[in-house]
């Protein structure tokens, strides 16, 4: 069973699952450095050569990769359970737990980052309004467990998920 971490961009599901491996001595995969790693291009070039369509192709295929290992911690991209097929994939992999942030909190975080490229927009504020509402459900549907991130430190919110576990 892997402990399985999404939720949207700039929600701490990469700092949280490495916080959590290293707590408790578990291994740690981010989906995002996987994907990096095995194209061998960032994810900017990925979107910005291929496309979103091809990214989210190279990500279900490294999703399918991914369940077959155990006892993991998995930081997931934003993205990555927009796909029922994923989701559904994750489901029998792990438990999943939803970090849920608010657009003001991600926009804080993420006001001068350059690495998304589905952020890349004059009103970065709209665009992540317009994400996380469309998402939501989505977010809530893939959840076996939902913990909300705005204003905890990092520590509180890894105890959260280490009680649930
Ligand atoms: C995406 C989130 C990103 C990355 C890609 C697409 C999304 O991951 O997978 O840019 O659709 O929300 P992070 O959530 O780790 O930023």
């Amino acid at each position: 069973m892997n402990t399985i971490l999404c939720g949207f961009m700039g929600c701490g599901k990469s700092t949280i699952g490495k916080h959590l491996a290293q707590k408790y001595n578990s291994k740690f995969i981010d989906l995002d450095d996987y994907i990096v790693e095995k194209q061998n291009m960032s994810i900017s070039d990925i979107f910005k050569e291929f496309g979103e369509a091809k990214f989210r192709e190279i990500e279900t295929q490294a999703i399918t990769e991914i369940s077959e290992f155990d006892n993991y911690i998995v930081a997931l991209g934003g993205g990555a359970i927009l796909n029922p097929l994923n989701a559904e994939i994750l489901k029998k992999s792990g438990k999943i737990f939803f970090l849920n942030i608010s657009a003001e909190e991600v926009y804080k975080r993420l006001k001068d980052d350059t690495s998304r490229p589905l952020l890349q927009t004059d009103d970065k504020l709209g665009a992540i309004n317009d994400l996380l509402q469309k998402r939501m459900p989505l977010y809530i549907n893939a959840a076996d467990y939902i913990i909300d991130v705005d204003d905890k430190k990092i520590e509180e919110i890894s105890d959260e998920i280490k009680n649930l576990m």
